[in-house]
């Protein structure tokens, strides 16, 4: 056959295929997934995402806005939304999910949870966050846990300190720290970082109903007790541990200082464990993870979920339910999870692959999950509207940069700021 004959055959044999097939290979399907993963551990987790949606033949387009917590985030993504022009996937956590389900702009993930089994494999607690009127609207990757303290063990030796298991002991460990020149609790000083100190003592003081009433029902006897007047005061001495210069410092820069031996301590969800985990130090031997204080028996839950936009172009939504589907199989739980520090949110996962603080922690999941101990992370999306955390921080931070700040007074601040944001 000639060239030119050669050549007809490949255009009527073309002229045979549908449509759809020829735009497939010319348009593989591109998937932008907006999330706040920046810092170095975290952005190896997510690359483990990308490579898996990459090998299955779709496009990742990135959408990393730096900042922890995700504040930054969030206001990306509602300036995208009101366009016109948001991102195939979100990460979007918590009773936001049904916000943004309220303002009909996320899909329904039928097709792909009903074959792959997602009913089944998530516990059915998560598995509520993650609908919208019935339908799944996001997919779940993992369970952070926040409720950790992180901690150098060659640093407590030089400094003579012992592991902390109740807040007295806590102080006493810090003064030990202080004394022999380390920075006692790394800390960075931005209002969710603040936060998560906060909501940490709160479920130590008041235990795991006290927290449920203050974050979860709101309650305003419980905001303004005694009790919440004790959470303020231990933060604020607690604030005299940590690094005077630490305004506006990221997380991961906080964990850093422990890491490399400067500060004996962090309170940081379990995320922090990624950095370690790229530091190439192994848990339990390089490190300790230890509950807070006091928070024994209680797990401050934090599940990160990416929230699936409405999309257009058939390609796209591929792309979209491929995503979708990759992000709950074993292998991605397992790698993904190793890198991000967090439980995998499958709970059929062979466990004797993770290390000695995630296995702890999965361990600790159930027991919390027997009583009350299983309790929403306020200053991760997971309790309330965002619009009462946002009350919630401010109360919080203003009160921690403010050294002289009245305990009394702040507990007043924090019910009416949550009041009027109701
Ligand atoms: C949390 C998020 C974690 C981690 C952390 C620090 O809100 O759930 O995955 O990224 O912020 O940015």
């Amino acid at each position: 056959m000639n060239a030119i004959n050669r050549l007809a055959v490949v255009v009527s044999l073309a002229s045979l295929l549908p449509l759809s097939a020829i735009a497939e290979n010319a348009n593989p399907g591109t998937v932008e997934v907006l999330h706040w993963w920046t810092s170095g551990g975290e952005a190896k987790a997510v690359e483990t995402l990308k490579a898996q949606v990459q090998e299955d033949g779709f496009i990742w387009k990135d959408n990393a806005v730096a900042g922890g917590g995700g504040a930054a985030a969030m206001t990306v993504l509602k300036t995208r939304a009101i366009s016109g022009n948001p991102p195939a996937a979100a990460q979007i956590k918590g009773p936001d999910i049904q916000e943004w389900g309220a303002l009909g702009l996320l899909t329904e993930l039928d097709y792909v949870s009903k074959a792959n089994h997602w009913d089944s494999l998530l516990p059915q607690k998560v598995a509520q966050i993650m609908k919208y009127d019935g339908h799944y609207v996001a997919v779940p990757v993992n369970i952070h846990r926040v409720n950790w303290l992180w901690i150098n063990p060659q640093v407590f030796d030089k400094a003579g300190a012992k592991v902390p298991t109740t807040l007295d002991e806590l102080f006493a460990a810090a003064d030990k720290l202080k004394a022999a020149g380390f920075i006692p609790l790394a800390h960075g000083g931005q209002p969710w970082q603040d936060s998560t100190v906060f909501e940490d003592l709160a479920l130590s003081i008041l235990g795991p109903k006290g927290y449920h009433a203050a974050f979860v029902e709101l309650d305003e006897q419980t905001l303004t007790g005694a009790q919440m007047v004790e959470v303020f005061k231990t933060l604020q001495r607690l604030g005299t541990y940590m690094d005077p210069n630490r305004a506006g410092r990221d997380w991961n820069i906080a964990a850093a200082e422990v890491i490399n031996g400067k500060a004996g301590m962090q309170i940081m969800g379990d995320w922090a464990k990624s950095e370690w985990t790229a530091a190439g130090k192994v848990a339990g031997k390089d490190y300790q993870c230890v509950a807070f204080p006091g928070t024994q028996g209680s797990f401050a839950y934090n599940i990160d979920s990416l929230a699936m936009f409405k999309l257009k172009d058939e390609n796209d939504i591929k792309a979209q339910n491929d995503l979708a589907k990759v992000a709950l199989e074993p292998e991605f739980q397992t790698v993904f999870n190793q890198n991000k520090g967090s439980l995998p949110v499958r709970q059929d996962m062979d466990m004797s692959q993770f290390d000695a603080c995630t296995q702890k922690s999965s361990e600790d999941f159930k027991e919390a999950a027997k009583g009350d101990g299983l309790q929403p992370s306020m200053a991760h999306n997971m309790a309330t509207s965002l619009a009462v955390q946002g009350a919630i921080f401010d109360v919080v931070t203003n009160f921690l940069n403010d050294p002289s700040a009245d305990p009394a007074t702040a507990v007043k601040q924090l019910s009416s700021a949550i009041k009027a944001a109701k």
